[in-house]
């Protein structure tokens, strides 16, 4: 199995890459951000407090949640409901950081992209894939811009999402922070095009070897 490892922080354009290398490379693609997502609107959806820790581990502990990998995509179940329609919601953005950041609910939800890989080969995106989801895999790589720049991205897909909030909360939360995992290929896209990027991506990962690119 091959797990291809991409983190970097909020609209970094890890999204685009991945999608693109899946593509290619006739792999599934997996936003781990959207089971995040997913989750924290099944905690809203039932009227949870997001800052109730015990509340928050207690109810995900108990949620039917499921991917599924199917037409090189994973697709998320909650409770039997598709949550994609949400996932991007005002409410979502504001309080995934803090839903992410409790143990209880990374362990869940860390079993759940594992699991991921044993269908086949990946391409997976997050914060923590190449440091706690798939640390041994020699494909790593950490896209990263500067805060300016993906900040005028977010405001360009025209979506209320305060980056600078949720990358601060997700690189300094106790468990599995957005950190540049060992061994990983560092590219600052501030200044690439989304083609400048991929074929960034892509001279990386062939010089670790990975054919088909
Ligand atoms: O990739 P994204 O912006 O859609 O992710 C949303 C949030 O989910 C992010 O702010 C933190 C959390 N997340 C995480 O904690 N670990 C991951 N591997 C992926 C996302």
């Amino acid at each position: 199995m091959t797990v291809i490892a991409i983190d970097g922080p909020a609209a970094s354009g890890k999204s685009s890459v991945a999608r693109q290398l899946a593509e290619r490379l006739g792999c599934v693609h997996v936003n781990s951000g959207a089971l995040y997502r997913a989750v924290t609107w099944a905690v809203l959806n039932a009227g949870i407090n997001p800052g109730d820790e015990t509340a928050v581990a207690g109810f995900v502990h108990r949620l039917p949640v499921t991917m599924t990998a199917s037409g090189g995509g994973a697709w998320i179940r909650v409770d039997g409901h598709d949550p994609e329609p949400y996932l991007r919601d005002q409410q979502v953005n504001a309080h995934v950081s803090t839903v992410s950041s409790y143990p209880e609910v990374r362990v869940l939800l860390t079993a759940i992209l594992r699991g991921m890989g044993e269908g086949g080969d990946l391409v997976m995106e997050g914060r923590d894939i190449g440091s706690v989801v798939f640390p041994e895999t020699p494909y790593k790589l950490y896209i990263d811009a500067q805060e300016e720049v993906r900040m005028a991205r977010r405001a360009a897909q025209g979506e209320a999402d305060s980056v600078r909030q949720r990358d601060k909360a997700d690189s300094s939360r106790g468990s599995a922070p957005l950190q540049v995992p060992e061994g990983a290929v560092v590219i600052d896209n501030s200044e690439l095009s989304a083609e400048e990027t991929y074929a960034a991506v892509c001279a990386a990962l062939a010089a670790r070897g990975l054919a088909g690119l």
